[in-house]
């Protein structure tokens, strides 16, 4: 057994490691001491930059809250999230695909019928969300439920602003029938900046890198025996769509909302969810 040198690093580190780590935590242990140490090795990082780093770190953490999770915003903006997710989520052609949870989503949100409108407070510009839910082959998928979730015309969520927005304010469940069908009014979303008062926010004014999101409403739809798909509809034309700065949009999911001019809404967005059976999934 040798000491630990420059160029026994990663061995030094890794063998440390006892007998009784599972495997797959070895295996990503390992993998993470490497890459982490070539990282060090391949910059020759100073003491005065793992200094601002771990500084950066620990402000991540103290920022951190019930209702404020940096580390997830620090993920989000470094790719990461989203890697995960094509990682875990490789659907075949013709499923509908995911992208980023994000931290606004709360568990408890109402069941609605299927045409309510989800926008409590009567402000932005409403939209008729429309389409169905279906399998690979085009059949409609009865029982699913449809969680949807938005910011406000403003671009914040309800949980940022408990005391100014009702709560579940642009939220709402939605359960198809057999004709897999769901039909709902909400409002045409806008984009917003992600929360960007803290180290991360820092982080990206540093890179030159703005915050914006670009406008976009979350669903997650589940169904009995299929997989679960979390995802956005983008609305197409939005300036961020080619910046977005967690690296959210796909091209399948933009999509167009069409002005209308009826007495209840004033926009339209058509989107059907293909969902995939839980065995086809190849991820
Ligand atoms: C969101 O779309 O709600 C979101 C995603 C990532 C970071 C911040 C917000
Ligand atoms: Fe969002």
């Amino acid at each position: 057994m040798s000491y630990f040198t420059e160029e026994n690093s990663e061995e030094a580190v890794s063998a440390r490691m006892g007998e009784n780590v599972s495997p797959r935590l070895r295996q990503i242990m390992d993998a993470l001491i490497h890459h982490l140490h070539a990282f060090v090795k391949e910059v020759e990082l100073t003491e005065a930059e793992w200094e601002v780093a771990i500084d950066f770190l620990t402000k991540t953490g103290q920022i951190c809250s019930d209702t404020r999770q940096e580390f997830i915003l620090l993920s989000d903006v470094l790719g990461v999230s989203m890697l995960v997710d094509a990682v875990n989520h490789r659907a075949p052609d013709g499923a509908t695909e995911t992208t980023v949870f994000g931290p606004f989503h709360v568990e408890g949100a109402p069941e609605r019928q299927m045409g309510d409108n989800i926008c409590l407070d009567g402000k932005g510009e409403i939209c008729l969300f429309q389409g169905r839910v279906v399998d690979l082959e085009g059949n409609p998928i009865d029982n699913a439920l449809i969680s949807v979730w938005s910011d406000n015309y403003e671009g914040f969520y309800d949980v940022q602003q408990p005391d100014i927005q009702p709560p579940f304010n642009n939220r709402g469940i939605f359960r198809t029938g057999p004709d897999g069908r769901y039909a709902f009014r909400g409002i045409k979303p806008v984009a917003y900046p992600i929360p960007d008062d803290g180290p991360v926010g820092k982080m990206l004014a540093t890179l030159g890198r703005h915050p914006w999101r670009p406008a976009h409403t979350h669903f997650m739809v589940t169904a009995d025996g299929y997989s679960r798909v979390i995802t956005h509809i983008f609305v197409e034309g939005d300036r961020y769509l080619t910046s977005d700065a967690v690296f959210g949009v796909k091209k399948s999911l933009i999509i167009p909302f069409e002005k209308v001019d009826r007495a209840n809404e004033a926009w339209q967005a058509d989107f059907d969810f293909v969902l995939c059976r839980q065995k086809q999934n190849k991820g």
